[in-house]
């Protein structure tokens, strides 16, 4: 490093690096790096939160970027109070709310989809989603919930394991069984799971069930049949985030800073009318 110039280490804590929908906010979060930044990412499921965060100001992190959901029963600003670490977070529930953060309006996201489907005629629906829900899949959800209330059209649920590719085929059969006409799924990759998964049982997508998505990950314009989905903004999300974390850095006094971003739902192959 050049003399008398600090650079700072901020770090990153994500759920996974295996899912899409974080390998590309860490790539914007690269990408968009700032000058005298320099990046630490963390992969660290539920229980292991508390050590990341430890493990990170172990290693001297000037802020950190909660990527990733808390469980609601952890205060995480009560962890990082006592450390006086600047954070901000995404993806959170309400008891993390008083602090800088990034929020999409995950229940109009899941609007979104539910008025899709009923402009395209279906009535009979399911949602596919993971057996622990955060507090964002659970907007994500009741947001296509409410849309359908008013129509008397209540979604059958169906639980799966996590937000995997694999999670995402293993509900196959049952899918098939609930015989619906159009399935929500959470996020794309457990999307792309199912769509392999009814390809494999011989049904055509959409001509038997109408399939839509979220995230808008990279390959889901790739796929057979391109993939319906809500698009996040994500890399506008993962430079957002350091910029705002870095304004918190240098003007510590700053009011809560709240960055909000939009959805859109990005029609494609997968979804059509029914009958
Ligand atoms: O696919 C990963 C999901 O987890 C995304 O939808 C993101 O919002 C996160 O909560």
């Amino acid at each position: 490093t050049l003399k008398g110039f600090h650079s700072i280490l901020i770090g990153v804590i994500v759920p996974s690096f295996r899912l899409p929908f974080f390998a590309n906010l860490i790539e914007s979060m690269e990408k968009h790096e700032a000058y005298g930044v320099r990046l630490v990412f963390f992969a660290a499921a539920d229980n292991k939160i508390e050590s990341a965060i430890r493990s990170l100001v172990a290693r001297g992190v000037g802020g950190l970027i909660i990527g990733r959901s808390i469980p609601e029963s952890m205060k995480i600003y009560q962890l990082l109070a006592k450390q006086h670490i600047p954070y901000l977070v995404l993806d959170q529930n309400s008891n993390q709310q008083a602090h800088d953060r990034i929020i999409v309006d995950e229940f109009r996201g899941g609007g979104l989809v539910a008025n899709h489907f009923i402009g395209l005629g279906h009535t009979k629906l399911a949602i596919v989603s993971p057996q622990k829900m955060t507090h964002n899949m659970l907007q994500r959800q009741q947001g296509f919930v409410e849309v359908l209330a008013p129509k008397n059209i209540q979604p059958i649920i169906i639980n799966t394991a996590d937000l995997s590719k694999h999670s995402g085929y293993a509900v196959t059969k049952k899918v098939i069984a609930s015989k619906v006409s159009a399935v929500f799924v959470l996020n794309d990759a457990m999307s792309l799971g199912l769509i392999r998964g009814l390809i494999d049982s011989g049904l055509n997508i959409p001509r038997d069930i109408s399939l839509a998505g979220y995230d808008d990950d990279d390959y889901a314009q790739f796929v057979t049949p391109a993939l319906t989905t809500v698009s996040q903004p994500v890399t506008d999300i993962g430079i957002s985030a350091i910029k705002l974390l870095m304004n918190r850095i240098n003007y510590p006094n700053l009011p809560a800073q709240i960055q909000k971003f939009n959805l859109t739902l990005i029609k494609r192959e997968s979804t059509s009318i029914y009958g």
